[in-house]
């Protein structure tokens, strides 16, 4: 971490401010090893450059293992030339209601940052990023944005935040807060870290849709019961089949008359499938949806009333899906 973020972090129990001890900095400032205090004897260690206020991954687990075994394939330096180009800027984009220079020079926040992919195009904005993750996967997110200062990594939860009040210009959270046990809580602190009229956006998964579907939901509760007695071995072993073998071939026969119907019913009913046009998304996406502890569906309504009930007016529903929405902070009168 850059000491520059100081002002942003407070300790995440008492909210008392924190000091920086270092004692071991790279050229350009950024503290690789030491550790943050408060005055009153708390203690979190910066390890490996990221600032530790969690002990466990708990039940994000899965992630862990989803972004350190694929740790870039979303990024779009990997997907130059390569069909699912622009994908990630412009979901970022969609779902925060961001563009151009709106986050240059401003210090921006995402929930549940995984391997770091929405940072990476905070930062190719001029924006400073902090991501918050709860697993390893913050360490994949710490070497994808390779020791830049402008960036701060922290393992810590969502739900506690050890971030100031009113202290950032603006936070998103995409794909994450219906994987907490708490998801309107997850927005509130999110609101309570932004200054007034700073921004807040969120993507859930809506209710209805492909997280919804009977197959998904059924090969999530396989994997619960299996990953006791063979960890992750089973859903990758799905997750690779639905992405190499059963995706490919079901929907190159989509066309020939009566199938068509039958792939729906399919992968609505039996079997997860996702007809994106790259297999290494195909196989990360699969696994992303068959394995989480914890994964609710929403509506527009709920997103909308989170959102209202901290304070955030101007309200948008964006075009990504009903359940992506962004405003403004109130100001407080
Ligand atoms: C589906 S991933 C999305 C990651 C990223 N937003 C993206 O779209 O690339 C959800 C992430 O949220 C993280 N997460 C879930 N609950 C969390 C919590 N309570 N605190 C911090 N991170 C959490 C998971 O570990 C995981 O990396």
């Amino acid at each position: 971490m850059h000491p520059q973020f100081l002002a942003s972090l407070c300790c995440p129990e008492t909210r008392a401010p924190l000091e920086l001890k270092a004692d071991e900095s790279l050229s350009n400032g950024v503290v690789v090893t030491g550790e943050l205090r408060t005055a009153g004897g708390r203690r979190y260690p910066i390890v490996a450059g990221v600032p530790r206020f969690v002990a466990e991954e708990a039940y994000a687990a899965s992630f862990g293992e989803e972004w350190t075994r694929w740790p870039r394939v979303q990024f779009e330096s990997a997907n130059r030339g390569r069909p699912m180009q622009g994908h990630t800027t412009r979901m970022w984009e969609i779902c925060t209601g961001r563009s151009g220079n709106d986050v240059k020079g401003r210090v921006v926040a995402e929930f549940g940052c995984g391997s770091g992919r929405f940072l990476d195009v905070v930062r190719s904005r001029g924006g400073r990023a902090i991501g918050i993750e709860l697993t390893r996967a913050a360490d994949v997110a710490r070497r994808n944005l390779s020791n830049d200062s402008d960036v701060l990594i922290l393992q810590a939860d969502i739900l506690k935040p050890p971030l100031r009040d009113a202290s950032l210009d603006g936070v998103y959270s995409i794909g994450v807060l219906h994987h907490t046990p708490d998801p309107g809580r997850a927005l509130a602190k999110m609101a309570s870290a932004v200054r007034e009229r700073g921004w807040v956006a969120c993507c859930v998964y809506p209710r209805g849709g492909f997280y919804d579907y009977a197959s998904v939901t059924r090969f999530r509760r396989i994997h619960t019961a299996l990953e006791k007695h063979f960890g992750y071995y089973p859903a990758l072993g799905y997750s690779f089949l639905s992405a190499y073998v059963l995706a490919p071939l079901l929907y190159r026969c989509r066309h020939l008359p009566g199938l068509d119907r039958i792939i729906r019913r399919l992968e609505r009913n039996i079997i997860p499938l996702l007809d994106i046009p790259d297999p290494r998304w195909r196989l990360l996406d699969i696994f992303d949806a068959i394995t989480p502890a914890i994964a609710t569906t929403h509506t527009n309504d709920e997103v909308r009333r989170w959102m209202a009930d901290v304070g955030c007016e101007a309200l948008q529903t964006t075009t990504w899906c009903a359940t992506s929405l962004f405003g403004t902070k109130a100001a407080v009168r």
